[in-house]
């Protein structure tokens, strides 16, 4: 196990061709919430350099309220700092418009919850085909689009089912599904096993894996070490600070 240099001692990313690219950078990224009065009311993430390079599968840890969701919710677009920049995929996300900002999270980021979020009225197929409708995928495409990532997730034989006629386990898969019905760049989980016994979590950790060998970018909060443990990275927040970066192991090995 090796410590990441502190942010100030990290070096510039390196040039060297087929390096990965950093898929999310936080450059000093603070978040601060304030009183109607414009007084601090809560500093939930203080100047936090972050860099995730293409591939790899991080851990965010941290005490409850140490920052782990608002440096979440960053990461996916779904709010913006106060202070550094962000980008996600090289692009700045201050400069982009909230319409715009919100279309570019569509197309980069595949989302998991710990409740699994899924439209109980509608079908496994078309909870997973959702994320197509709002990028104007016709139809029949987004149907077989879904019907794709329900095969990869080892649900085919469920598509015509509703939400509630599925397990705990099962319906984490779908919600799997949906967030990689449009190929992002990053798939983010908060807490994805959190309503989960530890075997049904165990088969969403190994689909985590295996998706993380294929090559995808993973970002997960968890407050479980041996889950922690089976990731590439584990960084620790305090206080809305880093307080430690770990490199557990090199990509895929
Ligand atoms: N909308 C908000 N307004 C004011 N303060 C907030 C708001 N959201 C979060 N905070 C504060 O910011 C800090 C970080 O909160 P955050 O939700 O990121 O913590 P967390 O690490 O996700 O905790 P948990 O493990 O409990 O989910 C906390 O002190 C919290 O009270
Ligand atoms: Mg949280």
């Amino acid at each position: 196990m090796t410590t990441m240099p502190a942010p100030t001692e990290r070096p510039a990313p390196s040039p060297i061709p087929g390096d990965p690219h950093p898929v999310a950078e936080l450059r000093s990224v603070s978040k601060t919430y304030y009183k109607p009065d414009g007084s601090v009311m809560v500093k939930a993430l203080c100047e936090v350099d972050l860099t995730i390079p293409a591939g790899q599968f991080v851990a965010i840890m941290g005490a409850s309220g140490s920052g782990k969701s608002t440096l979440m919710n960053i990461l996916g677009c779904l709010d913006r700092p106060t202070g550094g920049e962000y980008l996600l995929d090289g692009t700045p996300a201050q400069e982009l418009s909230d319409e715009a900002l919100s279309s570019f999270r569509g197309k980069k980021i595949g989302f998991v919850f710990q409740a699994f979020n899924l439209i109980p009225q509608l079908t496994v197929e078309e909870n997973v085909a959702v994320p197509l409708f709002y990028q104007d995928v016709p139809k029949h495409e987004r149907l077989a689009r879904a019907r794709a990532k329900l095969e990869l997730v080892e649900l085919s034989d469920r598509i015509g089912h509703r939400p509630s006629e599925l397990s705990g386990g099962q319906q984490q898969r779908v919600a799997i599904a949906r967030a990689l019905a449009t190929d992002p760049v990053v798939l983010m989980a908060d807490e994805p096993t959190g309503n989960l016994d530890s075997k049904t979590g165990e088969a969403i950790l190994k689909l985590f894996e295996s998706l993380h060998r294929e090559g995808m970018t993973m970002i997960m909060v968890t407050h479980d070490d041996s889950i922690a443990e089976r990731c590439e990275r584990i960084v620790r927040l305090k206080d809305g600070l880093v307080d430690t970066d770990e490199m557990l192991r090199l990509r895929r090995d």
